[in-house]
């Protein structure tokens, strides 16, 4: 097969492997302990619970078993894996990739472009892109990349982020595009910002709150305005079966949506029946395992993506701090109805042990 044929398959998702950490904890555990009402934690942020890691289990265990699932549900040949992209911000090495870790435990090494991508939560975003669009241009040959997102999310204890912490990995292989089609052409936006940032050497973000939200929903108009252009915003949204945001916590997406509304000049009703229509139901599983940076975005479009019905669309907004944000759209494929990654979400959230707060608060001392 020559490369322009090559160049000219379509490229995507052709399969999905999710992974949740073993703990978690409730935000009215939090609470009590943080001097506030558990509605501002619930109601104001629109969070539920907190994906918790363990000492033995960490982002190279999450990322890793995210990947062996993939793995399993994808039919090519593991000899086919040429690229293992890592997108993450919970590196611990400044040098050695993340993927090194996670490619040892996989026993994946040979002729593979192993590495790492960071950029805030937008670093996975970023991999799919990188592999897509390697595939896209004849470079990969026959072969596949198997991209992973994973991240463990922790505020310093007490920081006004503590409520919104959370961790999770997902894993995609980028290849035929049997789960979804990634569109060749996306919607990036970028601005130099310090929203949030984790300096070398220490251990937890330091973040502008106020500045973060301005820059996220900033952000989004942006992108969606590029993605409408100059056609009509209702008719090239509504063709949308569903609409995933990075979920740094569920009210931020409101705001977001909110923004995007305003700027089409919606009223409040038309904003709020957009939001709870195509927006809110993509949002189940973030609820329950809180930020996981790079994998939110992911862990969303996995949740909206199972059940579809080939050719039906959505579109993906990225967004990292610093700050990149891109909006990607998608086409179901034919294994998207059958959803079969839920399994791993319904395992992990059935298996996982809910901690209270004196637990939670000895873990952090
Ligand atoms: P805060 O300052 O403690 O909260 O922290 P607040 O005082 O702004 O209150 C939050 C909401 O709760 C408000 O609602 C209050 O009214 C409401 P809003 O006005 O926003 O609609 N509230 C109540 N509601 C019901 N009952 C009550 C009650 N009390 C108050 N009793 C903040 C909020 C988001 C700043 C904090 O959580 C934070 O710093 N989070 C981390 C930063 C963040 O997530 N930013 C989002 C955009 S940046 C991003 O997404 C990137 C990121 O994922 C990192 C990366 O890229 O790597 C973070």
């Amino acid at each position: 097969m020559t490369s322009t044929a090559l160049a000219m398959r379509p490229t995507g998702i052709a399969s999905i492997g999710l992974n949740l950490p073993p703990l978690a904890m409730s935000v009215e555990e939090l609470a009590p302990l943080r001097g506030e009402d558990p509605k501002k934690y619930r109601l104001g942020l629109g969070c539920d619970s907190m994906s918790l890691c363990t000492p033995e289990y960490g982002v190279v265990e999450l990322a890793t078993e995210a990947a062996r699932r993939a793995l399993d549900r994808w039919s090519g040949d593991r000899d086919r894996i040429g690229m293992l992209a890592v997108g993450t911000e919970t590196a611990f090495d400044m040098s050695r990739p993340l993927s090194a870790w996670v490619a040892d435990k996989l026993g994946l090494s040979g002729a593979v472009r192993s590495y790492e991508v960071k950029h805030a939560c937008y670093g996975g975003t970023l991999a799919v892109r990188q592999a897509t669009e390697w595939r896209m241009s004849g470079a990969a040959g026959d072969q596949a990349a198997l991209v992973i997102a994973a991240d463990e999310a922790l505020y310093e204890p007490g920081d006004p982020g503590e409520p919104t912490q959370g961790a999770g990995a997902v894993a995609m292989v980028i290849d035929e595009p049997e789960v979804a089609t990634i569109d060749s052409v996306s919607y990036p936006w970028s601005e130099p910002q310090f929203d949030f940032w984790r300096p070398v050497g220490e251990s937890y973000p330091r973040v502008d709150g106020p500045l973060s939200l301005d820059c996220y929903r900033r952000a989004a108009e942006n992108c969606f305005k590029a993605l409408v252009g100059t056609k009509n915003p209702e008719q090239v949204l509504s063709e949308l079966a569903a609409i995933c945001f990075h979920v740094p916590f569920p009210k931020m997406v409101k705001k977001a949506v909110v923004r995007v509304g305003e700027f089409f000049s919606w009223d409040a009703e038309r904003i709020e029946r957009f939001f709870l229509e195509k927006v809110n139901p993509t949002m189940v599983w973030n609820r329950l395992c809180g930020n996981a940076y790079t994998a939110s975005l992911w862990i969303s479009v996995a949740n909206a993506l199972k059940g579809l019905s080939a050719g039906q669309r959505i579109a993906a907004f990225s967004y990292g701090s610093g700050f990149g944000a891109e909006l990607l759209t998608l086409e179901a494929g034919p294994r998207a109805a059958a959803g079969d990654w839920a399994s791993d979400i319904e395992a992990d959230l059935s298996q996982r042990r809910s901690i209270d707060g004196a637990t939670y608060s000895r873990s952090r001392e």
